[in-house]
Order: C-alpha cells, then structure tokens, then sequence
C-alpha cells in the first residue's frame, strides 16, 4: 500500500483516489503520526500532501522527520516538497505573487518519476511559497518559467519533490507521474481489485455475522443499495431490509426502490409507510434546522420500532464511506476530525444496541459506484443523484404540507425527466426542483391568477463542497417551465437559480 500525510490540503483525498486508480490499495493518514507507526504500517511509499499553511509558520503542520530515514520512497507535493526540502536542507521562500493556475514545465532529467514522459508537459500550480534554492543533496528535475525548482530529487535517499499538483486533471499527466512513483519507484504490484475487495469484504461479513441477522436501511440512494447487494450475497436471508418511507420521497420513489429490490435480491424487506407520522411533526414547523431534528428523530423511532419486528437482529450495516471515516476522524491513524457539514439523517445513533457493520468504509464514491456495477446493480441506481435525507422538506420552504409536496413532486419528476432526456444526467451533479413559500400574479386565458413559484436548481460538482450551477441549454430551462406550468396545478411561475456554492448552498434550506 501508498500512504498519503495529510498536511490539511483539499487534495489529499484525491492523492488517494488517483493512487487507487494504479489498482493500488492508499491509505491517508495524520500528518503527525510517528516514523515507527508508519514502518509498523510499512507502506511501500509515503506521498505528503499539499497544504495551505507556510512551512516557517507558528504551528505548521509538520512531520516526524524521521520518516525520511525509513528507506521508503518518499513524494512531497507542494507544501510536502517544502516539508522535505526543510528537513534535509534547502530554503522556502514566499514567492512575491500567488503562482495559481497552468504553467509549462520544463523537463531537464527524465529519470525514474518523468519516465516516458515529454520534455515538456503541463502542469498546475496552486502555492504561495516555494522552493528558492536546494541543497547540494538535491537535484532539480524540472522548472517552469517562474519556478526553478518545480521537481526535486534527493541524491542519496529515495525523496522526491513536485511543487506542482499531479492529482488534478489540470495536470494531464499527473496520472503518469503518480503511476512512475507508485508502480516504477516504489515498484508496487498493481494488484488491488475491486472485485477481491468485495470477496474479502464477503469473506470476512461472513466470519463476523455467523448464524446471526443483519439489519440494512435502504433509502433507494447508491450507498445503501451496494451495501444490501454485498450483504445479500454474502449472508442471503440473515438479511433483513427496512425502507422507511417518511412522504418526503420523490415521485414513485417508493415503488422503485421495492421494484429493484426485489429484481437483485430475494431478502427481507419491511416498508414502513410512516407518512402521517412525519407530516405531523412537521406540522408548522418553518425553521430548516428544526426539521431536520424533527425528521431525525421520527426516523431512529421508527426504525427501531420495525427493527425490533425482527427476530434475531444482531447487526446494522451502514453505508459509512470512507470520507466519512476519514472527515470524523474514527481513524487512529487517520487526520484529525475536521467540521462534518451535515448529520446524515440515515446515520443511526449507537443507542439502537447493534454492532455496526460498515463494508464501504474503505471506499470512495466512485468506488462504491464501480463495486455496486459489478455486483449487478443497474446504472440507474448507481448514477442517481444524491437525496438528502431529510427529503423533500429540505425542497419545501417553509411549512411542509401534503398538498405543497404534491406539487413540489410532481415539477420535480419534470425536471429530472428533461434533463435525463436531454442527456445531461449523468453531467449535471444534482438537479431538482424546490417549491417557494411566496405567491405571485399570472394569467392564465383571461383570468388571473395567484399562485406557487417553483425554483429549478441544478448544480455541476465533484465534491458538493464547492458547486457551480449548471449552464443548462435556455431550450431544456423553457421546456421544463412550460411542461411545470402546464401540468402541474397551482405553479404559474417557475425562475432557474444561478447561484453557486459558495456563498449558496446547493440545498434551499
Ligand atoms: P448543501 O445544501 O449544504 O448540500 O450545499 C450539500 C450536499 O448535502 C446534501 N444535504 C444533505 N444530506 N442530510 C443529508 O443526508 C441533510 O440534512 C442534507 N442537507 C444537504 C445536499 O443534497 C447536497 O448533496
């Protein structure tokens, strides 16, 4: 395996997929975790990552210096070159403006980390200081026109440095670079499959459960579903299934979840159709936090209240991915907890009494998504867009009533269906409708009227941390309007929001 040391870069994490992607298992890890943690851990190759901080600052995240003694293959990115330039000798400096953005950079020794590359190639920046002169024990690989020392290598130890990003797709060779270290440098066998990770993951649920019962929430999102398919095929019928629908789904949510269900697995699956219940504690609850809470809490309720329907539950398995094991910080080994955005409703409290099963925790999403394929999910499934789960309630400004939701359902289906038959599902990252709490005048024949504005929202991201809105085509925004005035009762108005994240959020509340 690769480890990457986090130094609080928004990168790290895309190191590790990137590394993954040479079929070779990466790991990240706290920046400060000792030199004798990582030779018991023995990686075959330590990547530090970028960060924003300045290496002479107070308090800069550092690392035990001793790692560079290990005889592992070591490659600093950006603040991980300064890192390593520091610690063996070599200067930072501030450079005097921001360097963001492409630059050509200028190959001089095509040695072990360009190999196979050409003597010039693009590559991306993002560094307010950097390298001003290098030891003797270092040699210098490759410069751009304003840095000199845009790639490093140690003389005697196995260090190298890049001040530029190989983990971006700005960077159109950086999965070659990445790939000379892993497999060339630190000669890794490029061995890690996803199907021998669902084996072992079957292997070892197996070993675990015995003859005991699983509980698994499904909630008709991607997560869940992978997790059931694993489960199914690794226990069959210990596994019991619970959806519960608070009326906050989408249209015909329901039925499609039990409809797929039922195609892929034979196991147990209670439907709790819990509607009343969640429209009454909603009842005249306007504040988006509030609702949430409320929401939360009818879920864990009714959730137990089913799970105890069921004989022999020991387990709940959880769709935990591994950015969440990485963002709580559950990992010993792993950076430190950083502030989790949001509490996922469908994340059920300890006090329910079972032992957790969390087969995905060592996945991304788009690994989840590839596994969930090969188990024999449908791409449907796999590439829906995410759903919070608060639903619906989250998409209804202000009060949430059953005559609002039916409205808010029926423009919604509207515009998933415009843009799936466009073909921008599968580009856009999430696109839905949100049901305004205002009224406004319109007319309609000769009368006039006085109704609901709906707002489309439909945002491009890779990490729903940062969003763009989608620049949809003006002829797909006018047919979703027309068809959302047309066909549903009581929307004269609907208006595209183009707002990004930051300093919106993707969500209306
Ligand atoms: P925002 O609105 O914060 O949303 O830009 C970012 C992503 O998180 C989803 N989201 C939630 N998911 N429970 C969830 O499970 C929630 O309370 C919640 N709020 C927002 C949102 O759909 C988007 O994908």
């Amino acid at each position: 395996r690769i480890v990457v040391l986090d130094f609080g870069s928004q990168y790290a994490q895309l190191i590790a997929r990137r590394v993954r992607d040479q079929s070779v298992y990466c790991q990240i890890l706290r920046h400060d975790i000792t030199a004798d943690r990582i030779a018991e851990l023995n990686p075959k190759g330590i990547i530090l990552s970028g960060g924003p901080a300045s290496v002479y600052e107070d308090g800069a995240p550092r690392c035990d210096p001793e790692l560079f003694k290990l005889g592992i293959p070591v490659l600093g990115i950006c603040y991980g070159m300064q890192l390593a330039c520091a610690a063996l000798g070599g200067e930072v400096a501030n450079t005097t403006s921001r360097e963001y953005g492409r630059a050509a950079c200028a190959v001089s020794n095509s040695g072990e980390l360009f190999a196979d590359m050409p003597a010039e190639i693009d590559v991306w920046m993002s560094h307010g200081d950097q390298i001003s002169s290098v030891a003797d024990a270092f040699e210098t690989l490759a410069a751009t026109p304003t840095c000199p020392h845009a790639a490093i290598r140690h003389r005697d130890l196995p260090v190298f440095g890049i001040q530029f990003h190989p983990e971006v797709t700005h960077t159109p060779l950086g999965g070659k670079l990445l790939e000379n270290f892993v497999i060339g440098v630190c000669e890794c066998e490029p061995t890690w499959k996803l199907g021998d990770f669902a084996d072992a993951v079957i292997q070892s649920v197996r070993e675990q459960v015995g003859d005991r019962g699983v509980i698994c929430g499904l909630s008709g999102g991607v997560d869940s579903s992978v997790v059931a398919a694993l489960l199914y095929k690794a226990i069959g019928p210990q596994l019991s299934c619970i959806l519960i629908d608070n009326g906050l789904l989408r249209k015909n949510e329901q039925q499609l979840v039990i409809d797929e269900f039922s195609n892929h697995f034979k196991a147990d699956l209670h439907v709790v159709d819990a509607e009343d219940r969640f429209l009454a504690s909603l009842a005249g609850v306007t504040e988006p936090q509030e609702k949430r809470r409320r929401i939360g809490h009818d879920f864990i309720d009714c959730f137990k209240a089913e799970a105890e329907k069921i004989d022999d539950a020991h387990f709940l398995a959880q769709g935990t991915l591994y950015p969440d094991v990485i963002e709580s910080g559950a990992d010993p080994d792993g950076p430190a907890a950083t502030i989790k955005l949001h509490h996922n409703v469908g994340g059920l409290p300890e006090e329910l009494g079972f032992e957790l099963i969390e087969p995905l925790r060592d996945l991304f999403k788009d690994e989840v998504r590839r596994l969930g394929l090969e188990l024999g999910l449908p791409e449907s499934l796999v590439w829906r867009h995410p759903f919070p789960g608060p639903g619906l309630a989250v998409r209804c400004l202000g009060e949430v009533t059953r005559d609002k939701l039916v409205v808010l359902r029926q423009a919604d289906a509207i515009v998933v269906e415009e843009i799936e038959k466009a073909g921008l599902y599968r580009e856009t990252s999430q696109s839905f409708a949100v049901l305004l709490p205002v009224q406004s005048v319109g007319v309609m024949g000769d009368a006039r009227t006085y109704e609901n504005a709906i707002a489309i929202r439909s945002v491009d991201t890779s990490d729903f941390m940062t969003a763009d809105w989608s620049h949809l085509p003006y002829e797909l925004l006018g047919r979703m309007s027309s068809r959302i005035i047309n066909e549903v009762k009581g929307v004269n108005r609907v208006c595209y929001d183009i707002s990004s994240k930051p300093p919106a959020t993707i969500e209306w509340e």
